[in-house]
């Protein structure tokens, strides 16, 4: 009985401080200086289009370090400051906005890869959503 009262004891803890750790995670991107790493938050219908379309060119194992250098979804994740996540967000729903991405000559190869617009607009709303959190709008 006593060792899994013990058990118990470290879920809870463990449990709990996983919980401290994400709000302290969440709450500092306001606070943050724009030099400091962040991290935010894809959600999954989100995620399952960039998946789909976009994050086999734009993740830390591409083979074309062009458009890894130029984007790379896996750096939402601590791995760009503020300012350049700010302006990364920037920059996708300028792009979508004008069906710059994905590339036009990868879609003439890849035609299902074309963004719908309902994708194009979700993508462009979460980036958007996301930018104006972070600059305080
Ligand atoms: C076939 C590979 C490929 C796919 C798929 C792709 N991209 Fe790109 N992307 C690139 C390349 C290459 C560049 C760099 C273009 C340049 O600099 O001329 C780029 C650049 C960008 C940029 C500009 C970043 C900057 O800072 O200038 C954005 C934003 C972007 N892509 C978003 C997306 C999104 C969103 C998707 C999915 C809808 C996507 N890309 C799919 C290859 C790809």
């Amino acid at each position: 009985m006593k060792k899994r009262a013990g058990l118990f004891t470290s879920i809870v803890l463990v449990a709990f401080s996983y919980i401290m750790l994400s709000y302290t995670t969440e709450k500092n991107n306001e606070n943050t200086d724009l030099t400091d790493t962040i991290s935010i938050d894809i959600p999954n219908d989100v995620m399952a289009i960039i998946d789909n379309k976009c994050y086999g060119c734009h993740n830390n194992e591409s083979k074309s370090s062009k458009s890894k250098g130029k984007l790379n979804f896996d750096k939402f994740k601590d791995g760009y400051s503020k300012s350049k996540t700010i302006s990364k967000l920037g920059k996708i729903s300028k792009d979508l906005h004008k069906n710059e991405m994905p590339p036009e000559k990868f879609l003439v190869k890849y035609p299902d890869k074309t963004l719908t617009a309902d994708e194009s607009k979700l993508i462009i709303d979460w980036a958007e959503g996301q930018r104006k959190t972070l600059i305080g709008e």
